[in-house]
């Protein structure tokens, strides 16, 4: 018996259908980055295992528990990356990009790997949109970076999606925070569920995020680390929340908010959507300022700022809020309308494609029926039947495929151009690359 072979499992094949969605979210993302001037780098999705246990922490459940590892054939230790912050950081300093400019502003898209429990919108093979800046310690960058990733959101047409904030502090004020946290959750150790038992001498902050609602009524009366910010972290935060309001960004203070990755030092944000269809995968992307990564990955002091959206989740929500996403039906379909004009079709059709029109055929050929029911099939717009007589007249009809119009005749000579004025008049709305504003979105507007 010969094997079938199944994909990984939380791994996903993207088929067209829902390809389309992805494509749309991909180019608006591309344009609205490259307007706030990010550029686009793209890294392996292969690194040494050290660089993600340095960055993204030993003890954080991403590291100790979700890694995809293995060691090459010539002894390396490899990981397939979980994030993008860390590669995104490892070129940065080996290619010693502080010396090119002083501020340096990435985006990148691709794959992440975690070995994570499946469900609704968690894969194990998932999709990122992320930004990095590198070089500015203002606390204006991480506003610019929110700012970007709501517009981003509403230019995707997405409504619910809100901004949750927090502060967590740097190596000044943490560990007196970290020290009160781990005397609070002590006085509470029965209550706690074993891996946050675990976390309390391993990371405390990360009890306070927990799913587990036992743990989460401990964590909710825990103390806030917004009272232990040390003054240069409390008036970085202030400018924060002051500079958002400025550009009407909504967003809400979230003290518990820790994030489940160890660089983060002061501003720390992520993006909560409110659908039912992400079940409790809400989390839409979310990053933070980072400004002890570079150094402790043995480049200079640089302060750094990122975050990331997750695709799949964005195509979820697409799926369900923005539906009717151009798709990638074609334009025409040319028939032929008896076998001696097949040459013709394909001459058109060829011609009509290099004037950048969608022009479909069929190049098994066959009978008119199978071909118009091809034609149907594929989505197009218009249907040209190509026979002989329409080749001595000089004109042929443009039959509507999905509208109660009745055909029209087109002069050969015109045709290019009148596919390309439908091409232009039905443009999708994706296609002017998202600019546009959805009215009534919750963003955008001051809480
Ligand atoms: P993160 O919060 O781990 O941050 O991931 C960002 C987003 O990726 C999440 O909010 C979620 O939408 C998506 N995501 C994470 N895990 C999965 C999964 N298993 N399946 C589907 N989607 C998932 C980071 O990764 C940081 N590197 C973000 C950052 C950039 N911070 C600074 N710069």
């Amino acid at each position: 018996m010969t094997q079938k072979f199944h994909g990984v499992k939380g791994m996903n094949d993207l088929l067209p259908g829902e390809i389309e969605v992805w494509q749309r979210i991909e180019r608006t993302a591309r344009e609205v980055f490259q307007r706030y001037g990010y550029q686009e780098v793209r890294t392996p999705v292969l690194e040494d295992t050290a660089l993600f246990t340095r960055s993204v922490g030993e003890q954080t459940d991403i590291v100790g528990k979700e890694m995809y590892t293995f060691e090459d054939k010539g002894g390396r230790s490899l990981s397939l990356r979980p994030e993008g912050t860390a590669p995104s950081a490892r070129a940065y300093l080996e290619h010693a990009f502080s010396n090119r400019e002083p501020v340096t502003k990435w985006f990148y898209i691709g794959q992440m790997f975690r070995y994570e429990r499946m469900k609704t919108g968690r894969y194990r093979q998932f999709w990122q949109i992320g930004c990095e800046t590198y070089g500015v310690s203002e606390p204006t960058q991480e506003v610019e970076q929110m700012e970007l990733a709501v517009r981003f959101i509403e230019a995707l047409g997405l409504q619910d999606v809100s901004l949750s904030l927090n502060s967590l502090g740097d190596d000044q004020c943490r560990p007196a925070y970290q020290a009160q946290l781990v005397s609070y959750f002590t006085e509470h150790l029965s209550a706690l569920c074993a891996d946050c038992q675990e976390r309390l001498v391993n990371n405390p902050l990360r009890i306070l995020d927990c799913k587990n609602v036992q743990c989460q009524a401990v964590a909710k009366d825990a103390p806030s680390v917004l009272s232990f910010l040390c003054e240069p972290c409390r008036s970085h935060f202030d400018e924060v929340k002051r500079q958002l309001t400025l550009l009407k960004v909504r967003f809400q203070i979230n003290p518990q908010m820790v994030r489940g990755l160890d660089y983060y030092t002061r501003t720390a944000f992520e993006f909560i959507a409110a659908s039912p269809v992400l079940s409790t995968a809400s989390s839409v992307g979310g990053g933070g300022r980072y400004d002890k990564l570079l150094s402790s990955l043995g480049g200079s002091d640089t302060p750094a700022v990122g975050f990331g959206l997750g695709l799949d989740r964005l195509c979820l929500l697409m799926a369900d809020q923005a539906p009717g996403v151009s798709s990638s039906a074609p334009l025409v379909f040319l028939v032929n309308a008896d076998p001696e004009s097949k040459d013709a079709v394909l001459e058109w059709t060829s011609k009509l494609r290099h004037a950048g029109l969608r022009a479909e055929m069929d190049a098994r050929g066959g009978s008119l029926k199978s071909q118009m029911k091809r034609a149907d099939k594929s989505r197009a717009r218009f249907a040209l039947v190509i026979g002989q007589r329409e080749i001595a007249e000089g004109r042929v009809q443009l039959k509507s495929l999905h509208q109660e119009v009745a055909p029209r005749t087109v002069e050969w000579a015109h045709l290019e151009s009148e596919l390309k004025d439908e091409s232009n008049l039905n443009r999708p709305s994706g296609s002017n690359s998202g600019g546009e504003k959805r009215p009534g979105s919750p963003m955008g507007k001051v809480s």
